[in-house]
């Protein structure tokens, strides 16, 4: 394999640099169908990265695989601060070269968080008096801001409330969607506590090609997937925008108070926006953020602005809420802390996430049992080998084997996992006898979703959605 060193790009033009960097991206996908030896593949994508980074400085911009260099070469100051380096981390997208995913480690350091190590996890259990989440004990859960705080706080009976939304851009949900929720009815669940659920309507509308009235159906139709997930109605309220912003004083209070706190220069700093992006998209950062405030819930909160706020999310969430801590104290309010989330990987390979409007990539909750197995049979990207001589002798790869990520997340038994990572990578296990374990450990959990969420009625939907009082003691 080529040398990292060496094949440099000294010298080269914009043009000649992305070429050079296609080929080289080719190159690396028949190494991968290939099964080539890994060591050369890591090779080859460190070249790879190497290569991009180099493009960004002559460029300034990210390379893009079928975007050619356009032909400014100023750099560009406004583009996402996160895109440095390789792994592309924002709300609106999410990607790496690496087949075993965004590397987060580096995303703790880049986005000035901190790791939720074996210390934090013991003392969530000790606190909580219940055994860690599989999300938690699996590094699922990988990062948090100031959860230290909150346990100080709740360990002297200063209790806090939980806040976390879903942007709802179409009916279909997917499996990865889940993942935040079930979190969240644990944290609710063992802690006892409130939950605010934000379904942005309002965002879905600014950036997507869709009407209104879409938007607000597909915020009520995603609520009925939520429900299912078991929240309690007594401690839950989930809000449209269209309809809560417009109906809550105190929610426009706390945007307005926002907008005035943050600048056009911070936000095209935070999120990318340029001169030509919506008025409407500029100042929605403020509407996501409000709810991190507890008087933006005087029903729930009785006007309290100084209940403690912790947000669920998946990473790619964490730009708003960076924001959103920096403007807290500037208006009198407390930060709201964070635990995040690693992506859903598609079913074609960790280098991106499950998305809702790719019917291949995503297992949806609405798949029958039959569409789960063909689209895992089918689709689920393998790190076995291409013959069962080879695999028997060199063993599959767990690290880039999606399959085998998806059982990470929903299979609960840790002996059982850990078995089935040493027999897989062993060569005792075969990738279709690893491809039938999730088909069969996803299947139940889809049906018995479908059956939960026919049980919601609108009825329930509407009890959900009513700004009302909630059990809440302090
Ligand atoms: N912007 C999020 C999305 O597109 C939705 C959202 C709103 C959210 N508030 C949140 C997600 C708080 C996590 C936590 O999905």
């Amino acid at each position: 394999m080529t040398d990292c060193k060496g094949d440099g790009s000294v010298g080269l033009t914009p043009l000649e640099l992305y070429e050079k960097l296609s080929a080289h991206g080719d190159t690396i996908r028949a190494l991968k169908t290939e099964n080539a030896d890994k060591a050369d593949i890591e090779t080859a994508v460190k070249l790879l990265l190497k290569l991009k980074v180099d493009y960004k400085k002559l460029t300034g911009e990210d390379y893009k695989a079928g975007c050619p260099p356009s032909d400014t070469t100023v750099p560009s100051d406004n583009g996402p601060a996160s895109d440095e380096g390789d792994d592309l981390v924002n709300p609106w997208s999410v990607s790496t070269s690496s087949a075993k995913g965004v590397d987060y480690d580096k995303l703790i350091v880049r986005f000035g968080s901190s790791k939720i190590d074996q210390e934090l996890v013991d003392r969530i259990e000790k606190v909580s008096g219940q055994r860690a989440h599989r999300f938690l004990r699996r590094g699922i859960f990988f990062s948090h801001r100031d959860m230290h705080q909150v346990l100080d706080a709740y360990e002297n009976k200063k209790s806090f409330y939980l806040y976390t939304g879903r942007g709802p851009s179409s009916e279909a949900m997917h499996v990865g969607h889940l993942i935040p929720f079930i979190f969240t009815k644990w944290l609710q669940d063992v802690f006892d506590i409130p939950l605010v659920i934000q379904m942005t309507d309002d965002e879905k509308y600014l950036w997507k090609d869709l009407t209104l009235e879409d938007c607000h159906h597909f915020a009520v139709e995603n609520a009925k997937d939520i429900i299912a997930c078991g929240f309690d109605v007594n401690k839950t309220f989930i809000f449209s925008d269209l309809d809560y912003m417009g109906s809550s004083p105190s929610f426009y209070r706390n945007v307005v108070k926002i907008q005035k706190h943050v600048t056009f220069n911070q936000v095209k700093g935070i999120f990318g926006f340029t001169d030509s992006d919506c008025i409407g998209k500029i100042s929605f950062p403020a509407i996501q953020a409000a709810p991190s405030f507890s008087n933006s819930f005087p029903q729930i909160f009785n006007d309290r602005k100084d209940v403690t706020c912790l947000i669920p999310c998946a990473i790619d969430q964490d730009p708003y809420f960076r924001m959103t801590r920096d403007v807290a104290p500037r208006i009198g309010y407390p930060k709201p802390a964070l635990l995040h989330s690693t992506f859903f990987p598609a079913l074609q390979g960790a280098q991106t996430k499950m998305s809702a409007s790719d019917a291949t990539s995503s297992i949806f909750l609405t798949d029958t049992p039959k569409q789960i197995k063909n689209k895992v049979n089918k689709y689920a990207f393998s790190g076995g080998k291409d013959t069962i001589e080879e695999h028997r002798k060199y063993g599959g790869n767990t690290e880039v084997d999606v399959s085998f990520m998806y059982l990470t997340f929903f299979l609960e038994d840790d002996e059982q996992l850990e078995k089935i990572r040493q027999e897989y990578s062993s060569g005792a296990l075969l990738t279709g006898e690893l491809k039938k374990m999730l088909i069969e450990t996803l299947q139940p959990i889809i049906a018995e979703h479908q059956e939960k969420r026919k049980q919601v009625t609108e009825d329930m939907v509407k009890q959900f959605m009513t700004p009302r009082k909630l059990d809440f003691n302090y």
